[in-house]
């Protein structure tokens, strides 16, 4: 596994799978004890034609992953975190939760799910020393999105940023490089109408709909 390979402690886990996330909760605790930070990353990123009902299947795999997946995580860690009594929870969005990307409406909406669901967690682990921040990908050359995506910040960019703003104090709540803002403000700025349609040309991306 690549992170192994860069001295990284590495321990398998499937989000969709309950016992998979508390049997990983245990091994990470029994490793390091005084964990402080969980990030919740688990994405898939799926296109969906929504004109053929078959694309269901990829919507339950989306919703299980994306945000079930991501509330399993923060379950098994919120006791040890607010046992610590200071800690940090890092969840992962996408510019797609505030500016939709048509091919992809499962992802986009699991990632809305996820950002609301970061506000309510943050507000009920107010006092406990537990923070909440979420980072709020554009589109980044990783997993494929160059090859769809020519306009996709390149990795090593993007990670800059990130560390810059996560250095910042106090931590903002959200994690906003440059190349997001424009999704992230669309509908305050008064741009999301013609943003969507523009990305509705995205929709051509979608196996027979090239015409
Ligand atoms: N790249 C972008 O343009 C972009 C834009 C906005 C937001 N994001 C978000 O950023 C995060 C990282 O994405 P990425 O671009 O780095 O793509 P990625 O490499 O495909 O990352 C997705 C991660 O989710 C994990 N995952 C998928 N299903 C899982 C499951 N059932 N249980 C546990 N882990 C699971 C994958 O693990 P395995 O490697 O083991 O499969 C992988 O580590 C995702 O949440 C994604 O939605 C990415």
């Amino acid at each position: 596994m690549e992170l192994a390979g860069e001295g990284f402690g590495t321990i398998s886990i499937d989000v969709t799978d309950s016992a998979s996330v508390a049997s990983a909760r245990d091994a990470v605790l029994a490793r390091y004890p005084e964990l402080d930070t969980v990030v919740t990353m688990p994405g898939v990123m799926l296109l969906e034609d929504l004109r053929d009902p078959a694309h269901f299947e990829a919507a339950e795999t989306t919703i299980d992953t994306n945000l079930v997946g991501t509330i399993r995580v923060i379950d098994a860690f919120t006791p040890h975190l607010v046992r610590r009594g200071a800690g940090t929870f890092i969840t992962v969005t996408s510019g797609i939760a505030f500016l939709p990307l048509p091919p992809m409406p499962t992802c986009a909406a699991s990632k809305a799910a996820v950002h609301a669901y970061s506000e309510a967690l943050r507000a009920q682990l107010d006092g406990t020393g537990v923070s909440v921040v979420e980072l709020v990908p554009p589109a980044v050359a990783a997993a494929g999105q160059e090859k769809v995506n020519p306009h996709a910040l390149p990795l090593d960019d993007f990670a800059t940023e990130v560390m810059q703003l996560l250095s910042e104090d106090p931590t903002p709540r959200e994690i906003l490089v440059k190349g997001v803002l424009m999704h992230r403000w669309a509908e305050r700025d008064g741009t999301y109408d013609d943003l969507v349609a523009q990305r509705s040309q995205a929709l051509a991306m979608l196996p027979g709909r090239e015409g």
